[in-house]
Parts: structure tokens; C-alpha cells; sequence
């Protein structure tokens, strides 16, 4: 996150998407960890409008949780989620095994996305005994 505008735009943005309308958790609850300097952001910027973003945790028990995922609703189904977790997995498989996501029971699209990644994880890894 590069500045406090940058963190404002993106703690709005989850005031319109769910899962966070429904929980009743938009910009108050997120600009704190938005701002937290010991977190990790990730914006996605198409020139100078920010139109996604994520917000990674790699501290305590879950290194590799990604607390907060967002792409601006004009700019979704472009791939720019997908980008985002790819940036993510690089980042994090440098010094831990696992990518963390929660996806709400009501969040219908999220699980759709999550599905999407899932199954084209799975096909880069083999397992054998
Ligand atoms: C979930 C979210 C981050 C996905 O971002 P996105 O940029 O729209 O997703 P992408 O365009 O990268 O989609 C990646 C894949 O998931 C699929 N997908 C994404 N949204 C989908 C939907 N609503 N229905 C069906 N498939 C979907 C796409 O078809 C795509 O597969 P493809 O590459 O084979 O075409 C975005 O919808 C969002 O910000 N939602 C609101 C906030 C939220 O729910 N965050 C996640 C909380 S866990």
C-alpha cells in the first residue's frame, strides 16, 4: 500500500461487496490492517485507478493467509482475481508451503472463483506414494 488514499479506496470498495456487506465488516473494520505496515498489499492498477487488490498475512500460526481479496466490481471476471492470487503463491511458496483463503457459505461467486483456482492448482502438482 503506498499511501493512506491507496488504503481508503480499497477499504471502500469492500463496502459494497459481499462478503462484507452481508457480515457488516466494510471500511471500518479493514483500513486498520490496510494500513498495518506489517501486513502485505498487493494493488492491481490499470494506469492510475487501483482495480484490485489483496492483503496478505505472513505472520502467526497461518503464514500465507490472505485476509482480504478484492476486485473493483466494474473490473471482475477480467482475470485480475486469478492475477492476484498468482502474485500471492509467488510470494508466498518463497518461504511457506501453504496459501490460506476462507470463503463465506453465502458467497456464491467466491466459491466459484476459489473452485476455479483449486482445480487448476491441483493440475501442477502430482501425487505419489
Ligand atoms: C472473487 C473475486 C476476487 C474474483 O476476482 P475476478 O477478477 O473477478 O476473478 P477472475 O476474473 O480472475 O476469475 C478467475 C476464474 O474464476 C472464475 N470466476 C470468477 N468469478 C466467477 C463467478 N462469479 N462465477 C463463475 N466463475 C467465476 C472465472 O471464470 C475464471 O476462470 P477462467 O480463468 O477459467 O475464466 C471477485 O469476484 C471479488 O472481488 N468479489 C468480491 C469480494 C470477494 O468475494 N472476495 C473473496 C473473498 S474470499
Amino acid at each position: 500500500m503506498r499511501d493512506k488514499n491507496e488504503a481508503e479506496i480499497c477499504a471502500r470498495a469492500l463496502e459494497t461487496s459481499e462478503p462484507w456487506i452481508t457480515l457488516r465488516r466494510g471500511y471500518k473494520h479493514s483500513i486498520k490492517p490496510l494500513m498495518d505496515p506489517s501486513r502485505e498489499v498487493y494493488v492491481a492498477t490499470q494506469g492510475k485507478e487501483i482495480v484490485g487488490f489483496v492483503l496478505l498475512d505472513v505472520r502467526g500460526p497461518f503464514r500465507g493467509y490472505i485476509h482480504l481479496l478484492c476486485v473493483m466490481p466494474e473490473w471482475r471476471n477480467y482475470g485480475i482475481g486469478a492475477l492476484l492470487v498468482k502474485q500471492v503463491e509467488q510470494r508466498v511458496f518463497r518461504e511457506y508451503p501453504n496459501v490460506f483463503l476462507c470463503v463465506s457459505s453465502f458467497n456464491r461467486a467466491a466459491q466459484r472463483f476459489t473452485n476455479e483456482w483449486v482445480s487448476n492448482a491441483s493440475a501442477r502438482f502430482q501425487i505419489t506414494s
